[in-house]
């Protein structure tokens, strides 16, 4: 089967190492990719966001499965072009991204199918939004409802807090359209986990369970960014939580899915908080998380082309997954002053010297004369399976010691459970 990987970062470098490894590929390719993938598939240089070229590559190239990992094209409706000309994706169509594309529908998704979630309240209006902000406790939260690189989310501690972001959202526009409409929601405490599901159109098939870092620095400070490390499983999802969640999330979504005549194939990312044995849904995502799948799809053993060939035809089934019991923990090294203003093309050093049960997950990175430089905010992503996270965290940290660049930054207390 001749495959396209749709994307450029550590989340699309994990699906290669693993789709490269299917007895059902013949040829890989991925647009745009980068230096860690071109080891593994022939990178062609399209942007993730340009859906008019892929589609041509695809059909010119005679591709017989997409795989769309980020969530730009996938809200444009790359899925349903392509399908529509008879190429298989991996991926839902516009009507399932729109759960990714618009928090506003969620939420009012959620509402409607019983799907525990934050409260909330939708303002289009800047003066409205000013003057009914001081009925909302604090800390409150604030968020766009479209697209916003995952920057589109504001905790706000206190109501000058909270007055700015309304200003930076409706007034000044900061995160553009996306930020039409605004989100005012009541902040949530607990636990965050991240869930991840294969769903076939009907069925909703859970894979293992992670927990992201989002802020910049150690102990949670800083600014949120897209992820600064991750671990598989999550120690948080028990027996009796996994219960509630699937009959009150799970079986609420898929539900909700058939009766709103969403035929959702693909990934569908729930982001959970959690507080004892229940669970509120902070949002929904349609597509793999990052850095989540660079600790999940190591940990899976069997064939991810064959069980994404089955999710799109609709016959996964749970037994087809297969999982180890080992533990993966990843750690991202990104480059100084992310997630804000960053420099690119520093030259990295040491990454072919790491130990041989050292995987390192390429995002932003690029080849230039034989040098792999620095092409983006978060640039590898450290990895490890091992029997425990303590053993597999320790080895990580001692190998990221001999990979080098200018202004490397990483976060040290990733899976340091305590
Ligand atoms: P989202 O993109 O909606 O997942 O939000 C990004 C991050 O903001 C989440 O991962 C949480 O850390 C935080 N967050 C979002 N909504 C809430 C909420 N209602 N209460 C507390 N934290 C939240
Ligand atoms: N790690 C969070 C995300 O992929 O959205």
């Amino acid at each position: 089967m001749r495959v396209l990987v749709v994307g450029s970062g550590a989340r699309e470098h994990a699906i290669c190492v693993k789709i490269s490894k299917s007895s059902l590929l013949t040829k890989l390719y991925c647009a745009p990719g980068n230096a860690g993938i071109s080891k593994l598939a022939e990178c062609v240089s399209i942007k993730a966001e340009d859906i008019e070229k892929i589609t041509e590559f695809s059909v010119q190239n005679k591709i017989e499965f997409v795989i769309v990992g980020p969530e730009v094209p996938l809200v444009a409706g790359l899925v349903d072009i392509l399908e529509d000309k008879g190429i298989k994706c991996f991926g839902p169509r516009k009507n399932g991204a729109k759960f990714e594309g618009s928090k506003s529908y969620s939420k009012a998704f959620m509402e409607k199918y019983n799907v525990p979630t934050a409260k909330y309240k939708l303002f289009n209006n800047y003066e409205t939004a000013l003057k009914e902000i001081t009925n909302f406790n604090l800390p409150v939260v604030l968020k766009a409802d479209g697209l916003a690189a995952g920057k589109g989310v504001l905790i706000c501690n206190t109501l000058d807090e909270a007055i700015e972001g309304i200003n930076s959202i409706l007034k000044d526009k900061q995160f553009g359209d996306a930020g039409n409409t605004l989100l005012v929601e009541e902040f949530l405490t607990g636990t965050e986990t991240s869930l991840l599901c294969f769903v076939n159109g009907k069925d909703i098939i859970p894979m293992e369970s992670a927990r992201d870092y989002k802020r910049a620095y150690d102990n949670d400070l800083g600014l949120n960014t897209g992820g600064m490390g991750c671990f598989s499983p999550n120690p948080i999802y028990t027996d009796k939580l996994k219960k509630y969640i699937k009959d009150n999330i799970l079986d609420n979504t898929i539900r909700g899915f058939i009766k709103d005549n969403i035929d959702f194939r693909g990934v569908l990312f729930i982001g959970l908080m959690i507080t004892g044995n229940t669970a509120k849904v902070l949002e929904y995502n349609t597509r793999f998380g990052d850095p989540e799948t660079e600790v999940i799809l190591p940990r899976l053993k069997s064939d991810l082309l064959e069980i994404m060939i089955k999710t799109r035809n609709g016959t996964l089934k749970q037994s087809d997954l297969v999982w180890s019991n080992k533990k993966c923990v990843t750690v991202i090294l990104a480059s100084g002053g992310y997630p804000q203003n960053y420099e690119k093309g520093k030259i990295i050093t040491g990454i072919d010297t790491v130990d041989n049960d050292i995987t390192v997950f390429h995002a932003g990175t690029a080849i230039q004369n034989n040098d792999i430089l620095t092409n983006g905010g978060r640039i590898l992503a450290v990895t490890c399976l091992s029997d425990s996270l303590e053993e597999a965290r320790n080895h990580i940290y001692k190998n990221i010691k001999n990979i080098n660049f200018d202004k490397m930054e990483y976060r040290t207390d990733i899976a340091l459970t305590k």
